[in-house]
């Protein structure tokens, strides 16, 4: 009798499971949504066609060689509805984009790279390119794959997040609540199933690459409530500039209270990108972060007398740890921990061994993974293994000995984006291993590490979307958020 009803009662526990979760995230129409009903590998994926090339010269390969790293493989970057088109949707318009640039914003000249009537092709491809795109609304997403075969066998995506257009950073608070910043500028709480957005988030600059970076929780968090969270922040002068700047603040109810900035990066500059900034504790309690290069590549990361294009450390307040590199060095940037950087957008610190990797964007090709040394040049851009996005070169040079070079580079980049390190023993023997996301090809990328070597690599979730970051829970889980519509997974490995 007992086990009879053990059995009743397991059953309808996993009816009632299997009816709550779509496999694809959204909420499951029962009579329609064909999918429930496939076994989950099994869910066809729908992919987005993408204009047919014949009609525009060799447009399509200038495109995916030139351009489809910023703009995305299927012109995802241009469907960008939130911020809009800035200068002009005509054929005439987005070929004087394409010819002189916009530099300001780092949109590269392409005068000297093509031809006229080259550029009047991929103009035209962009053109009607976008048009099929957007004919394309939010209910015809194609169904996010949710189960992967990986090295450490079947890992499964829970959706438990989707509000935010970019989930740029997130954090598991100890409780299970899950904060997460849009990088358009809000902050969401999400406890249970109800997520709600914090009010007293300061304000943000969201134009470009601008916004909510990213958010960390401090190391006693637990006893003290203090989240940290980097942005752009507007000059308070007024006018067009903004700069890094990371706050901290503790939750009250829905709102932020003892919000403080406790780093602004100077010079404020005009420039819309390159912002960096990734943020990581180390064991020490010690606030690593990065800032890139904001564009100005000949002027910043060489430089130590501003914060742009460097890797910084802080204590928790703000305040500058007395050993830090470049304490003693007159006019220096006392934050200052290594530079030489171009726009690092990962950051994780070993807990064993203090290792500190870091990955960063870098030109054309050239995408590094490095090992953050006290007081070391990383040498941008006087070494890379990229060039220039318009096909030119800028330096042949891709090492020096004057300069700490990658532990391995990405050549076509794969747009790194958000860095975790596995800490334990849910995913097989990935413990150690850093996974990177990779904005442009929708997939997380695994190093495996042993004792600081690398030993190989692995794409782990194709199709997932395009990776925003990785971050591993205080639950021991390793989550994952994409953009475009905005989504967090829990990747739970399958029994
Ligand atoms: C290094 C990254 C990068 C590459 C490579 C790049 N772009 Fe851009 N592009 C940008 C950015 C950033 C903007 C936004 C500038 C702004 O809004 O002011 C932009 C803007 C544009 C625009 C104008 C969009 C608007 O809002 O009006 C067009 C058109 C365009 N790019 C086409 C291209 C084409 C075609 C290529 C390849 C030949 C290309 N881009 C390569 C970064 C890039």
């Amino acid at each position: 009798m007992k086990y009879q009803l053990l059995t009743l009662l397991l059953f309808l526990m996993a009816f009632s499971c299997k009816t709550k979760q779509a496999p694809n995230g959204k909420v499951p129409n029962e009579k329609t949504d064909l999918s429930e009903n496939l076994p989950e590998e099994e869910v066809p994926i729908k992919t987005i066609p993408i204009v047919s090339p014949e009609n525009f010269g060799n447009a399509a390969k200038n495109y995916a060689e030139y351009c489809a790293g910023c703009h995305g493989v299927k012109m995802e970057a241009f469907a960008d509805v939130q911020r809009g088109w800035k200068h002009g949707t005509s054929k005439e318009a987005i070929a004087k984009s394409i010819k002189v640039g916009i530099p300001k914003n780092g949109m590269p000249s392409y005068d000297t790279t093509f031809t006229d009537k080259e550029i009047e092709n991929l103009a035209a491809y962009i053109h009607s390119g976008v048009e099929l795109f957007n004919s394309y609304g939010f209910e015809n997403e194609p169904d996010n794959p949710t189960v992967f075969e990986t090295s450490a066998g079947k890992v499964k995506a829970e959706l438990v997040f989707d509000r935010a257009d970019i989930p740029w950073g997130f954090a598991i608070l100890p409780n299970g609540n899950l904060l997460v910043s849009d990088r358009k500028g809000d902050l969401y709480l999400k406890q249970g199933q109800e997520s709600q957005k914090l009010k007293n988030v300061p304000d943000v600059k969201t134009t470009f690459q601008g916004g909510l970076l990213d958010v960390e929780l401090h190391p006693n968090y637990a006893e003290n409530g203090w989240i940290y969270v980097s942005y752009s922040k507007p000059n308070p002068k007024g006018g067009d500039s903004s700069t890094t700047a990371i706050f901290r603040a503790k939750i009250s109810g829905n709102s932020l209270t003892e919000v403080e900035d406790i780093f602004v990066a100077t010079p404020y500059l005009e420039t819309g990108h390159h912002y960096g900034s990734k943020l990581f504790f180390d064991k020490n309690g010690y606030l690593f972060f990065t800032v890139g290069d904001r564009g100005k590549r000949d002027i910043n990361p060489q430089s130590l007398k501003n914060h742009c294009g460097k890797v910084h450390r802080i204590k928790d307040d703000g305040s500058i740890p007395k050993d830090n590199p470049f304490v003693k060095v007159a006019g220096a940037m006392k934050s200052i921990y290594s530079y030489g950087h171009r726009n690092p957008q990962g950051l994780v610190v070993n807990m064993e061994n203090g290792t500190i990797w870091e990955s960063e964007h870098g030109p054309r090709g050239g995408d590094e993974l490095n090992i953050v040394m006290p007081g070391k040049n990383y040498g941008w851009p006087i070494v890379s293994y990229g060039i220039n996005y318009n096909g030119t070169t800028f330096t042949d040079k891709t090492s020096d000995s004057k300069f700490k070079g990658p532990e391995t580079y990405w050549v076509p980049s794969i747009a790194p984006c958000g860095m975790t390190m596995i800490t334990n023993n849910k995913y097989g023997d990935w413990k150690g291993d850093v996974l990177i996301g990779s904005l442009r090809f929708d997939y997380v990328n695994k190093v495996s590490i042993k004792d600081d070597v690398i030993l190989g690599e692995e794409q782990l979730f194709p199709k997932i979307g395009r990776v925003r970051n990785v971050e591993m829970g205080s639950d021991g889980f390793l989550y994952v958020a994409v953009e475009d519509p905005g989504r967090v997974y829990k990747m739970v490995p399958v029994q």
